[in-house]
């Protein structure tokens, strides 16, 4: 008798142990950054099959920073070169000035999701989505047109510069301002599960099953 009571407690004692050991070591959030473009299909592709549906099921588990930039370059003389040209460099400086005046994850995340919809109706398709985010459409062509959208893109481009190996690859994600092939590979096939790995290393254990989240909100 004594000896199953003393078998009791030592398993609710370990189980205590583990459930706690897992919440005691890194339950912090998980910092996820996207370096993408405003016209580049496969960041298309990310923001609108990855990003934006399973980004609203783990939202307060995660410190999400969106960089829109890619493989641009500054000229040296107050302009930028960009990877699908100038209506590139456009849309980049728009989502930099957008994504600076909403501060709400949420809200940035429903903005380039809207952004990517059609990129090629520059203008129009920018203006609906910086009011559907509840932004001045002319508010932004300002911030486009002047010292602070250029601003913007030189920091964007230099943390893009910094934070990934080129970048080799557009979007790069980079989980925790550590970049590797191997999380680029798996986040941009499978962000989800990606997800999932990273977050139950970051203590948040229950939150999927078998690679899936649990969270059913549909975002
Ligand atoms: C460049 O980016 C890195 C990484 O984000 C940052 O630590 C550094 O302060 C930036 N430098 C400038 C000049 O903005």
């Amino acid at each position: 008798m004594r000896c199953s009571i003393f078998f009791v407690v030592a398993v609710t004692a370990a189980l205590f142990a583990t459930a706690s050991a897992a919440n005691r070591i890194k339950r912090s959030p998980l910092k996820v950054s996207v370096y993408y473009e405003s016209h580049c299909p496969d960041s298309k592709y990310f923001i609108n099959s990855q990003l934006h549906p399973y980004f609203c099921k783990v939202r307060q588990y995660l410190n999400l920073n969106l960089v829109p930039f890619g493989k641009a370059s500054s000229t040296g003389e107050g302009d930028f070169t960009c990877q699908h040209g100038p209506k590139e460099c456009r849309g980049n400086t728009i989502h930099n000035c957008v994504l600076k005046r909403l501060q709400d994850p949420k809200s940035q995340v429903d903005y380039v999701n809207c952004a990517f919809y059609d990129p090629d109706q520059p203008g129009l398709i920018e203006k609906t989505c910086v009011e559907q985010s509840g932004l001045d459409a002319q508010d932004i062509n300002k911030c486009y047109a002047s010292e602070e959208g250029y601003m913007l893109m030189l920091n964007a481009e230099n943390e893009t510069k910094t934070m990934t190996p080129g970048p080799l690859f557009v979007p790069t994600i980079v989980f925790d301002d550590k970049y590797n092939d191997e999380d680029q590979k798996n986040a941009f096939r499978n962000f989800e599960s990606t997800l999932c790995e990273k977050l139950i290393k970051h203590g948040y254990i229950e939150v999927c099953s078998h690679g899936v989240i649990i969270n059913p909100e549909v975002c």
